[in-house]
């Protein structure tokens, strides 16, 4: 089948990422989301991060005029009917994308795939949710998504190798390179990545260094683009924390415990620099 129409649940940070590349590899987008205001700050950030490859000389105006006509923004979920392919990037806890999984089943088309950004949590599951577990996948990407070139593809328990094709053709049609996976928490990405931000944490919260300190480390040392903790507050600690329940819970291994000043810094509000202030102020 013929991928014309791409629904994207979900127009944060991955989501509106998502959506962006797709527009501008030649794919009309219906962006969903719960609340105006959320759809309006996509197609703002969407822009800018145009005009930033537009400034680069990686499109042209008119490209970028192009791939955000491409875009179609709704409240309406039930209009992703339509659609040829949906990609799920709504929040990263279980209840939230349960319930949009549930409903994507009864809203797509039968045939149509039903892929999910998740950074951590068991496709396996939310595929057992639908009546299509064949035809439900891991698509995940990173931020941000115009620039990171991996796709990281999770095949659930009951993941057909045709919906994998589909899915790596796509990913490939994106200019990403897809690396398959199987199914487990955090799958390979977070399941690395996590721990070293939480540790990293863990050094900053019993004194060991400042958080600069440890970032400098990773930069200087390591040759990383952004320390561990600038990468946390880019990521959200938000997400972080999400990711880190789902190791803990998942693997049962206490190593996975989240870092106790994480847990506060979620609590006080301060997320990253989506919020003005975590490891670091905005
Ligand atoms: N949209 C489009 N282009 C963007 C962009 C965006 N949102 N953000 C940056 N860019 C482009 C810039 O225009 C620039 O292009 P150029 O190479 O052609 O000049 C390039 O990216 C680099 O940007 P800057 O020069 O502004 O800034 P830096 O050199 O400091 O790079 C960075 C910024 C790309 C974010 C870099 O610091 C980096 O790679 N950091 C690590 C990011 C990372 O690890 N991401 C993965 C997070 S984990 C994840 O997403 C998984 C999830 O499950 C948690």
């Amino acid at each position: 089948m013929t991928i014309e129409l791409v629904g994207v649940v979900g127009a944060g940070t991955m989501g509106n990422g998502i959506a962006h590349v797709l527009a501008v590899r030649g794919w009309r987008v219906l962006l969903s989301d719960v609340e105006r205001r959320w759809l309006d700050r996509a197609l703002e950030t969407i822009a800018k991060n145009l005009d930033r490859e537009v400034a680069k000389n990686k499109i042209t105006v008119a490209d970028r005029a192009a791939a955000l006509r491409r875009i179609q923004p709704t409240l309406d979920r039930a209009e992703l009917a339509n659609c040829d392919f949906v990609v799920e990037a709504a929040t990263e806890k279980f209840e939230i994308k349960s319930a949009i999984f549930r409903e994507l089943d009864t809203i797509c088309r039968p045939e149509i795939i039903l892929a999910s950004n998740t950074s951590s949590i068991s496709i396996t599951r939310l595929a057992a949710l639908t009546k299509r577990p064949a035809q439900v996948i891991g698509m995940h990407f990173f931020n941000p998504v115009p620039v990171m070139k991996l796709v990281e593809v999770i095949r659930g328990l009951a993941t057909a190798d045709e919906t994998f094709e589909t899915v790596r053709d796509l990913a490939l049609k994106l200019e990403k390179t897809p690396v398959e996976v199987n199914d487990a928490p955090g799958f390979v990405s977070n399941r690395v990545l996590m721990p070293l931000l939480n540790e990293a944490m863990y050094a900053v919260m019993e004194g060991v260094a400042a958080a600069e300190a440890v970032d400098q480390v990773f930069t200087l040392g390591m040759a990383h683009p952004m320390g561990p903790l600038a990468l946390a507050d880019f990521i959200g600690l938000d997400v972080c924390l999400d990711i880190m329940r789902v190791l803990h819970e998942g693997l049962g291994d206490p190593k996975y415990r989240p870092c106790p000043l994480l847990s506060k810094m979620v609590d006080a509000g301060w997320l990253g620099r989506k919020s003005g202030r975590g490891f670091y102020q905005y």
